[in-house]
């Protein structure tokens, strides 16, 4: 299935994309993904109105600058060298510095070139993560288009997931993607600039179910978690598998067993 995200991003839901679909409730009203990454099943379901949000204020530029003005991004694309010096070059220019359709052109470039595909800030919340050793293809400017016409009637929203549902209604669509548990020990990094905890995790156990009992669709995607199961064991569990996109070294990429869960049959 074609993936027509603009970002890559680890723990990008392209290749599990055919699974989630299959779970797709009929019909709903609006779309609403406060996990959003890269967009993934967002950009395949193309529903007429949404909500999109994200912790990360750079993701969230990103669709703003498109939504605005995708010519603006795509003269800004094209104005950056494919070589390892214009990466680091961008990598070390704080994106405060930088006026909208630059930060997005920034971050794109960034998340194309790096290392898997990972967003990762230090402890003062600088992108640290090192070239990889190719340049995926950038989106064109008829992408960049495209996506401006998909993004039109889309809210989009920095913020925790909390807010961002909180305007959810009964007939929504809400899919829930957290960031998976870090394996290893915590090194002062951030993975996806935010870490996301033990308790972040029961906080969005409580929303998904008041979600629920609210009347919205509620799907959510993880890793096989036995806990997750035992916790969620009056929801519908799906079972998937799907190759990670990103894993650390190549050489640990294998399919890894998935969870989509519903509120609905
Ligand atoms: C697994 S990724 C989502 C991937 C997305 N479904 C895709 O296909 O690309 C999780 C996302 O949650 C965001 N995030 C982390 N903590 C968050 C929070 N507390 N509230 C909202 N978003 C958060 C991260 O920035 C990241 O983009």
């Amino acid at each position: 299935m074609k993936d027509h995200s603009i970002l890559r991003w680890s723990g990008s839901k392209a290749r599990l994309l055919p699974s989630l679909l299959r779970f797709a409730p009929q019909r709903f009203n609006r779309y609403v993904e406060p996990f959003v990454g890269s967009a993934a099943l967002y950009f395949a379901v193309q529903p007429s109105r949404a909500v999109l949000g994200d912790v990360n204020p750079e993701v969230i530029d990103v669709y703003r600058a498109i939504q605005e003005n995708p010519h603006a991004v795509a003269d800004a694309l094209d104005s950056i060298p494919h070589d390892r010096a214009a990466y680091d070059v961008l990598r070390s220019i704080a994106p405060g510095h930088l006026d909208r359709p630059q930060r997005a052109a920034r971050l794109i470039f960034l998340m194309k070139s790096c290392f898997n595909g990972v967003y990762r800030t230090n402890r003062s919340g600088h992108f640290n993560v090192p070239m990889g050793n190719r340049i995926y293809a950038l989106p064109t400017r008829a992408q960049l288009e495209l996506a401006h016409h998909r993004l039109r009637a889309t809210d989009l929203v920095c913020s925790d997931f909390e807010t961002t549902v909180k305007t959810s209604k009964s007939g929504d669509w809400v899919y829930l993607d957290p960031p998976y548990k870090p394996k290893g020990r915590y090194r002062g990094e951030f993975g996806y600039g935010a870490r996301f905890t033990d308790e972040c995790m029961v906080r969005l156990l409580e929303v998904a179910r008041k979600l629920r009992s609210k009347g919205c669709f509620v799907m959510l995607s993880y890793k096989y978690d036995r806990d997750l199961v035992h916790h969620l064991a009056d929801w519908h569990i799906h079972h998937a598998s799907a190759r990670r996109s990103v894993a650390g070294h190549s050489i640990f990429r294998e399919s890894e067993r998935e969870l989509i869960v519903t509120s609905y049959s």
